[in-house]
């Protein structure tokens, strides 16, 4: 049996799982900050069926197999990283804590974990880069890009990232517009002046379009702007950083992808927080796996909130995960430590289940690893 996480100071110690650290977050954030952090889209559906998905699915462990000098390295994009855990992009975290994103990215070099950082962060990306370029054991850094209106402006944030030490860039695709998030709206949702977008300060306002009768404000204004296919290979074009995917639901769409040379994909169905009623990430993914046929690494993150979620995932065939929520509830509850918390304990839960289905290294869990028989 492995030893237990030590306790961490400034945490309660009935604190033990991230459903503990989303209760305690509750207790800290004021219901503007929990209505952004917590809310899905609509009614909610996908939200709760990210999380149902990977509860469903169940584990086949093997016995009496050699697991001595077992680990859970991966390798991706050219580096080893520890684990196959990564910080999702998460907007304004400042609304979390005074420490926002730095904390989040001291946490994430501390235990080895990928960060990948929001445009819309609330810290500059610069900063962010310059607190972790050094940390020896850190994992990758990557930025997570939003094409902006002004493509000027978006090429220039490219340039930013690439400058400070980013190693790749990650359009999301999935979020052209914000979904219909309703519990933000009955909590009258404002982003705060301290946890504003701090990379998008000098953005020029979006030009209010002159709509003629009978045209809609969402498509023939905001979604004029909005990225396609061609953008994707005009990012590539702009950047020497590899260009990975974030949002992609479709199996054609990431064999689209794949012909496109993109570095990687994420299944992703934004936590729930853009069109609902879509299946569950967990459901997404082997058809995507399927279709890109081990031509690029395909990550995935919805609803993970246990180590056997991680490896439920690694046998359906990502080769990493992102957790978005959990990490804004470490960070809620006690800044980098916060964080810090959240990655260990699903590492060591990670570490647990693989111990207990005999799989030594990340490459022997497969779907054999899944019970496909009745219940
Ligand atoms: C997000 N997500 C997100 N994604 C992205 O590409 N850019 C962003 O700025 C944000 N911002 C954001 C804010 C909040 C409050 C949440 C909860 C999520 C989506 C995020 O990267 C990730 O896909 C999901 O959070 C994963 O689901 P879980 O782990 O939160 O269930």
């Amino acid at each position: 049996m492995k030893p237990p996480a030590p306790e961490v100071a400034h945490l309660p110690p009935g604190v033990v799982t991230l459903a503990d650290h989303e209760a305690h977050a509750r207790t800290r954030l004021d219901d503007n900050a929990w209505a952004y952090f917590s809310g899905g889209a609509g009614d909610e559906l996908t939200l709760r069926a990210n999380r149902a998905a990977w509860d469903r699915l169940q584990l086949h462990p093997r016995v009496l197999r050699p697991l001595q000098g077992g680990h859970t390295r991966l390798a991706l994009l050219g580096r080893t990283l520890a684990h196959p855990i990564l910080l999702a992009p998460v907007a304004f975290q400042r609304m979390a804590h005074a420490d926002g994103e730095l904390a989040a990215a001291h946490a994430a070099a501390a235990l080895g974990a990928g960060l990948v950082l929001s445009t819309q962060a609330s810290t500059p990306l610069e900063a962010v880069a310059a607190a972790i370029a050094h940390e020896p054991g850190r994992g990758p850094l990557w930025f997570q890009l939003y094409l902006q209106h002004d493509r000027g402006f978006t090429r220039e944030l490219v340039q930013r990232a690439e400058q400070a030490g980013y190693e790749a860039l990650v359009l999301t695709v999935d979020a052209p517009t914000s979904g219909a998030r309703d519990r933000e709206r009955r909590a009258g949702f404002r982003v705060p002046a301290a946890a504003a977008a701090a990379n998008l300060a000098a953005l020029p306002p979006l030009p209010a379009p002159a709509l003629a009768p009978g045209q809609s404000a969402l498509f023939d204004g905001l979604l004029h702007h909005t990225a396609t296919w061609d953008d994707v290979q005009w990012l590539q074009s702009i950047s020497r950083l590899p260009v990975l995917l974030k949002g992609v639901a479709h199996a054609d769409d990431a064999r689209q992808a794949c012909a496109l040379q993109v570095a990687g994909l994420i299944v992703s169905n934004h936590g729930g927080r853009t069109l609902d009623t879509v299946p569950p990430t967990a459901a997404l993914l082997p058809p995507i796996v399927q279709a890109v046929a081990g031509q690029v690494p395909v990550l995935v993150d919805g609803g993970i909130r246990r180590g056997t979620d991680v490896l439920k995932a690694i046998a359906l065939g990502a080769r990493a995960v992102l957790i978005g929520r959990p990490a804004v509830w470490g960070l809620a509850n006690a800044g980098a430590v916060g964080v810090a918390h959240v990655l260990r304990l699903l590492r060591d839960e990670l570490e647990i289940a693989m111990a207990l289905c005999g799989c030594a290294e990340l490459g022997d869990c497969g779907p054999q690893l899944l019970w496909h028989g009745p219940i």
